[in-house]
């Protein structure tokens, strides 16, 4: 179902006494919405609905020390089918790492599992010493321990996963959800993360795909048949409820190895207010695509009773689409109405770009026919393929020559404005799509140095190549 972009209506209560009432109407939806006190949302900061938090182990309000433990288990994705996965703590997906802007991060970090592993905290503006880059820190090996220590800079939401086998490794399991808040933040009620992602299954178990880069796999990547949300196969339909005109803060991110998630919610209006790099100036949208690794943050409005579904596009022939339901909220009659909480979203940086660059994304195919994807006519471009200085501001042109395959960019360590190609959306990003055939223009704010990786986030295509070095400030 597709209807117009929703208006938000201030309606001013003069010389009553009453807070102004803030009412949501859609365009083409007749029912008027009545207008009650609200429900005020309280500091502190909400539950985060769906996830497991870390134990903060550090009395230090300014520190957050915990203890993370990449380990098998066997995972329930559904009552009847019982999967052996990778967990951090035994958990799929693992526990949330919550922090304030500001903050020390240390995160004892143990290898249970039998192959060498780190921990990347993806979109995270740290130290390249504690990114998680198997280059710059020792692999972590099977038994081994390593302490991860750093201070978060920017609020949003996040998620850390592996990265070394990284089409196994995260397939299997391992990712979380990560969330920093800053000073200023919008506080909702409630709070949700959900991962979205895709799992394929032989006989109820993850194939090792040792031959991931013979075509398709190699060329589009893994895509998996059943769809999981926090874990869970997309036909158990979990569910939870509202009353109709409240508010939830939802926070969505892509976890899958090669599919490109399209998103909407039946039943409810929502609008952006956050992505990649924390909060932007909020927008309604019907849709929301999402690369892999991309991160949104909606402020849903539950503004009719029944089922709301938030669902995803999956793809059926060569042209025909089906709605995969992953989430249903049952909206009950309550007239109460929340108020969407006011906030001050940070300026976007202002700056003129002095330097321009360009990585070409590429592919070849070796003596045994396996595709092997490159950047800058490369394949695991390990020597940076870039140099800057701290602080350049990088009109940076991303061209993808593949017409069969879009290429989700990922750039560690750094934020970017989408300047012009598919996805020209407001805020700061880290992952951007580049359309099978096209280029993308961003912006790129090359304040943190350090060796950063630039790669695709197809995990097929970064593990057959698509891997790059971008320097700031040797
Ligand atoms: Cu999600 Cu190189 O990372
Ligand atoms: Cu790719």
């Amino acid at each position: 179902m597709r209807f117009a972009y929703a208006a938000l209506t201030i309606v001013l209560c003069v010389g009553c006494g009453a807070l102004p009432a803030t009412k949501w109407t859609t365009a083409g939806f007749s029912e008027s919405v009545e207008v009650l006190p609200p429900l005020q949302p309280e500091k502190p900061a909400p539950l985060v609905v769906g996830s497991t938090k870390l134990e903060d182990i550090n009395p230090d309000p300014k520190i957050v020390e915990v203890n993370i433990t990449a380990k098998k288990a066997q995972i329930a994705i559904s009552p009847g089918r019982t999967v052996d996965m990778l967990t951090y703590n035994g958990l799929f997906p693992g526990p949330l790492l919550e922090a304030n802007v500001g903050d020390r991060v240390i995160v004892h970090f143990k290898n249970e599992l039998d192959e060498e592993t780190t921990i990347h905290w993806h979109g995270l503006r740290i130290s390249d010493q504690m990114d998680g880059n198997p280059r710059i820190q020792n692999p972590v090996m099977p038994g081994g321990t390593f302490d991860y220590d750093f201070v978060v800079p920017d609020a949003g939401s996040f998620w850390y996963h592996p990265h070394m086998n990284v089409h196994q490794q995260i397939e299997r399991g391992l990712y979380a959800p990560l969330i920093v808040r800053g000073p200023d933040e919008p506080v909702y009620a409630i709070e949700r993360y959900f991962m979205l992602d895709d799992l394929h299954l032989v006989r109820n178990k993850i194939p090792s795909n040792t031959n991931y880069g013979v075509p398709p796999t190699g060329i589009h990547g893994l895509y998996g048949e059943i769809f999981l949300i926090n874990g869970r196969e997309s036909t158990v339909n979990d569910f939870a409820s509202a009353g109709r005109n409240h508010l939830e803060r939802w926070r969505l991110v892509n976890t899958a190895n090669a599919r490109t998630m399209e998103v909407s919610i039946k039943n409810a209006v929502f609008r952006v207010i956050g992505t990649d790099g924390g909060l932007v100036e909020p927008y309604f949208a019907t849709k929301l695509v999402l690369p892999i690794g991309r991160r949104f943050d909606i402020e849903v409005f539950f503004n009719q009773v029944g089922p709301a579904v938030l669902q995803t596009t999956d793809e059926i022939g060569p042209t025909g689409t089906e709605q995969i339901p992953l989430f249903t909220m049952n909206v009950t009659n309550d007239a109460e109405t929340t108020l969407p909480p006011v906030w001050t979203v940070p300026p976007m940086p202002e700056r003129t770009s002095n330097k321009t660059g360009t990585l070409t994304f590429d592919f070849t195919f070796d003596a045994n026919d396996n595709v092997v994807w490159m950047i800058n006519g490369k394949a695991h471009n390990h020597d940076p393929v870039l140099t800057f200085k701290k602080g350049d501001t990088v009109e940076l042109t991303l061209r993808n020559l593949a017409p069969m395959t879009p290429h989700p960019f990922h750039l560690h360590g750094q934020f970017f404005k989408v300047i012009s190609g598919e996805s020209v959306e407001p805020g700061l990003k880290d992952t951007v799509r580049i359309p099978p055939g096209g280029t993308v223009v961003v912006q790129a704010y090359m304040d943190n140095p350090g060796l950063w990786m630039a790669h695709c986030h197809i995990l097929e295509h970064s593990e057959l190549g698509m891997m790059a070095t971008i320097e700031v400030d040797p």
